[in-house]
């Protein structure tokens, strides 16, 4: 049954959350695709999928911004069958260690990546709450939030980011549970050319990575016993 799905940081047209509003929409689901600035793609997607494509702005970074769209979203539709929390952010220092990487990065990381994450699942809640079915919130993460398979000595911040993002997803899963109307995990998504370099040794492209995890995330919105972090090949993956 086609469904509604929301999906964030959707602007790049190389990265993943462009691809997975492109295999949405090409399995006949509507998508609200969330964008910081004009994206000329999913401009064109528009001109070619009409009502079944709607593009929000929104800056997770702002509680203001994230809620301002959520009320826009209300006015057109009254529930969520689907949210992919997509967006994220590194730093500059990012490929830098411990002592040469500037430290005053790291919380601007954890807040867009993590806290961005919560202030999109806050502010949509009452749509997902809505859905007919149990809807399901799908947090991208990655095997670098694993605190207990952390082997890397740079992307601190985007590591503590991800993992800060995991631990907000097992707190929600506690918070939702109870009540069963939505489910909640965290998906390493695989190692992804979102860069779009034909020389970037990933195996996937986004346009297959999306579909990889499309056909996974149905699998799963009723699971509410089984483990939160998963990769895209449906393995549990350590915290
Ligand atoms: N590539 C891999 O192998 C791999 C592995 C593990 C996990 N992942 C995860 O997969 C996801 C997709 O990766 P990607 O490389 O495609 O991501 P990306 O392009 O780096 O980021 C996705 C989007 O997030 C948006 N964003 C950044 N700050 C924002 C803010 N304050 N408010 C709203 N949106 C904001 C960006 O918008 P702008 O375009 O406006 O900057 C960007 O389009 C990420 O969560 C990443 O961590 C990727």
């Amino acid at each position: 049954m086609p469904q509604n799905v929301m999906i964030t940081g959707a602007g790049k047209a190389v990265g993943l959350g462009y691809n997975l509003v492109l295999r949405y929409l090409e399995a006949g689901d509507t998508v609200v695709a969330t964008i910081r600035k004009p994206c000329p793609e999913l401009a064109a997607l528009q001109e070619q999928y009409g009502e079944k494509l709607t593009v929000l702005t929104m800056d997770i970074g702002s509680t203001a911004s994230v809620q301002a769209a959520a009320d826009a979203l209300a006015k057109k539709t009254d529930h969520l069958d689907l949210l992919i929390n997509n967006a994220v952010s590194v730093s500059p220092d990012c490929d830098k260690g411990f002592f040469d990487a500037d430290l005053d990065y790291i919380a601007r990381t954890v807040d867009i990546t993590a806290v961005g994450a919560m202030r999109v699942i806050k502010a949509f809640y009452p749509l997902l709450r809505n859905s007919m079915t149990t809807a399901l919130i799908m947090n991208i993460s990655s095997e670098a939030g694993s605190i207990s398979r952390c082997y890397r000595t740079n992307l601190l911040d985007y590591g503590m980011a991800k993992a800060a993002l995991n631990m907000a997803t097992m707190n929600l899963y506690n918070t939702f549970k109870e009540e069963r109307a939505v489910n909640i995990f965290c998906v390493h998504p695989g190692w992804i050319r979102t860069d779009g370099r034909p020389d970037n040794p990933a195996p996937l492209s986004s346009y297959e990575a999306a579909e990889i995890l499309r056909v996974l995330f149905e699998t799963k919105r009723h699971d509410f016993d089984g483990y939160r972090f998963i990769t895209n090949l449906n393995e549990d993956y350590p915290f």
